[in-house]
């Protein structure tokens, strides 16, 4: 089985996301036969520029090599994509919303043609369904809650690319519910993950 590993927060050291992460793929690893791709999209990756929209919406068989070269890391994360078979992914909230790390991968696993088509009926997600489990932390927005613009963002988008089963772990409010809301999701992620 492979696992696709996605992380975003910016810290390292006491990350919360990165800890549960951890955890939860340690929980899958126990259960089968598992090999770990890791995505650390807080290390950086480029904003979507003019000659990446360019280069996007030209047919591959037209594209110039400058216009491929610039396709090369979107192509990468794309196949990271393709090929997991569980996705991980840990997302603090920030502002509300996701880190702008995330955001810069979104736009650069959204692919036409690749990931998701527009069909008679409207967008068709091209991404084979699997489970993903999405890690929420948060210090005081709620998951769920009506400022929280992170946990359906994502579960949209990732239906947007053909997965819908996914699951959302919310390790939110820790600055008001500290260490008893992490107990708590350390059960969930024993108890439920399979
Ligand atoms: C730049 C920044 C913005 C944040 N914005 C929010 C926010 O809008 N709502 C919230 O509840 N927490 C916010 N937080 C707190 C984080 O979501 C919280 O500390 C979380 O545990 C971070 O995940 P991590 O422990 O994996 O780094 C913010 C933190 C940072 C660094």
């Amino acid at each position: 089985m492979k696992i696709l590993r996605i992380d975003s927060s910016a810290r390292y050291e006491n990350s919360v996301s990165r800890q549960l992460v951890d955890e939860l793929i340690e929980k899958l690893q126990k259960d089968s036969d598992t090999e770990v791709a890791t995505r650390d999209v807080a290390k950086g990756l480029p904003f979507v520029d003019e000659p990446m929209v360019v280069a996007y919406n030209t047919p591959e068989e037209d594209r110039t090599p400058e216009q491929k070269e610039i396709l090369e890391l979107s192509n990468q994360l794309v196949s990271e994509l393709q090929s997991a078979d569980v996705i991980v992914m840990g997302v603090p909230i920030y502002n509300f919303s996701v880190p702008a790390a995330l955001k810069a991968y979104i736009d650069l696993v959204a692919r036409a043609g690749l990931t998701f088509e527009y069909s008679s009926q409207g967008p068709k997600g091209l991404l084979r369904d699997r489970k993903t489990y999405i890690i929420i932390t948060s210090g005081g927005t709620p998951v769920g809650s009506e400022i929280d613009y992170t946990s359906g963002y994502l579960k949209h988008f990732f239906s947007f690319l053909g997965i819908t089963d996914v699951e959302i772990i919310a390790a939110d409010s820790l600055s008001r519910t500290g260490s008893d809301k992490l107990t708590q999701v350390r059960q969930q992620i024993l108890s439920n993950v399979a």
